[in-house]
């Protein structure tokens, strides 16, 4: 997606080779515009993929992730990363381990917001290890739903989440794929057909 490549060359910082600051318009502070531009990219590529619910992870999820529901027209489902004292009952779980963050956090959805009528997108901001979109796939496929695609905004295409969800068979996307980036330069992939 050429706007959002344009934005991450223009505003976006190899903070070393292998993490990119993007937190004045994704990931801290947000641009609605690029957002909904986002959402409608994702739209575009799976409009005729029968998604039901758009689903995504908390917190830098969310933002792409409800224009991209938007303008699908389905709801859009948050997993959670802790749990609630109101969220107890009819609860699925499971364990994931970020990287970033060298810890093992419970993500957790409701079970009554999927079931086996719904046919997926998930949607995160980041694709990296791939540790929180299997995470996320474990639970939609636990809560008897299927998922009919991944769209990551940024994709780290160096590391191995692209291809291990490629691998596993799940339609992948990525917005802008990173090939590679270091002190003051930012290389992507080219856009997929
Ligand atoms: P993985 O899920 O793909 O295996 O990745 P990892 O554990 O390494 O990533 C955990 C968190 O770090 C995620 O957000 C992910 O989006 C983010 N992240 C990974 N690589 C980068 C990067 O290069 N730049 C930025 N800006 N973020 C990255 P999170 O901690 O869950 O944060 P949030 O969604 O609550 O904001």
């Amino acid at each position: 997606m050429e706007l959002l490549k344009q934005r991450i060359l223009r505003d976006g910082r190899a903070l070393s080779e292998r993490v990119l600051l993007v937190d004045s318009f994704l990931n801290h502070q947000v641009d609605p515009k690029l957002m909904r531009a986002v959402g409608g990219a994702f739209a575009e590529r799976f409009r005729d993929a029968g998604i039901t619910k758009v689903v995504t992870i908390e917190a830098s999820g969310i933002a792409p992730a409800v224009m991209a529901a938007e303008a699908l027209d389905v709801p859009m489902v948050i997993m959670k990363k802790s749990v609630s004292s109101i969220l107890r009952e009819g609860i699925i779980q499971t364990e994931v381990f970020s990287f970033t963050k060298n810890q093992t956090y419970l993500l957790t959805l409701k079970s009554d917001f999927l079931t086996g009528a719904d046919s997926v997108l998930l949607i995160d901001d980041f694709l990296a290890n791939g540790e929180a979109a299997f995470g996320a796939i474990r639970l939609i496929e636990k809560a008897g739903a299927r998922v009919a695609a991944v769209g990551a905004v940024i994709a780290k295409a160096f590391q191995p989440g692209l291809s291990k969800l490629r691998a596993a068979g799940y339609p992948t996307v990525a917005l802008a794929a990173v090939r590679r980036m270091g002190d003051g330069f930012i290389e992507f992939e080219e856009d997929e057909k």
